[in-house]
């Protein structure tokens, strides 16, 4: 069984796509062991509240420190002996000491095709406010190991969508989610859930 835990920190609809394939099957052998959210008012934790998984704040704001709360953040995902860390719109930049001890067994959803629009201030509708304004015509998303690097560790899995003529940040970023992000998040906690899944010199490598 594949212990997951899945960090968040708004809306909640990456971890609702991940909650919906579990409870129809299509994601086998996988149990989201726990929430936690940096933001205590992210719908994310209603979401899972409803779904009866434990979830739980924890907010750089609670601690003296940013190495008091890498170091609670560490403790309680080792404490719950967690296989792999899912980032869903997790907004808080992740520990080093959480990275080393979880080297590639944390992945993160991005809203464009890396290596475009990714990296430093590229989050959230900044990434396709950038998308209109360069005029692309195809945009996506993708799912990737953390590195220490931001948005710059090894793709697992990506999905282009259309860029239209109407398309607006908010109509693009509800298209990207809903024909992306939705799809190859579960998809690609799935296949490492199956093993499928290794990284060879820096770049992913899936077993057919
Ligand atoms: C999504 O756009 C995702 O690509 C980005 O942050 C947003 C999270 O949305 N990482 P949600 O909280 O999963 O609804």
């Amino acid at each position: 069984m594949l212990k997951i835990a899945v960090l968040v920190s708004g809306g909640g609809t990456n971890l609702q796509a991940i909650i919906d394939r579990i409870q129809d099957g299509s994601i086998e052998n996988t149990k989201i062991d726990i929430v936690i959210s940096n933001n205590r008012g992210a719908y994310a934790l209603e979401r899972a509240a409803a779904a009866g998984i434990d979830a739980e704040v924890l907010s750089p704001k609670d601690y003296e420190t940013r190495q008091q709360f890498n170091e609670a953040l560490l403790e309680k995902l080792k404490s719950r002996d967690i296989d792999l860390v899912v980032l869903a719109g997790y907004l808080v930049v992740v520990p080093e000491i959480v990275i080393q001890e979880f080297r590639n067994r944390i992945i993160n959803i991005h809203p464009s095709l890396i290596p475009s629009f990714c990296g430093k201030g590229y989050y959230g509708l900044k990434v396709h406010e950038g998308v209109l304004s360069r005029g692309v015509k195809v945009t996506g998303a993708t799912v990737h190991f953390v590195d220490e690097g931001t948005d710059t560790g090894p793709i697992i899995l990506q999905k282009a969508v259309e860029v239209k003529q109407t398309d607006t940040p908010e109509i693009l970023q509800r298209r990207v989610m809903e024909e992306a992000e939705w799809v190859i998040l579960p998809r690609a906690i799935s296949m490492i859930a199956k093993g499928q899944v290794s990284v060879v010199d820096g770049l992913v490598k899936v077993e057919e």
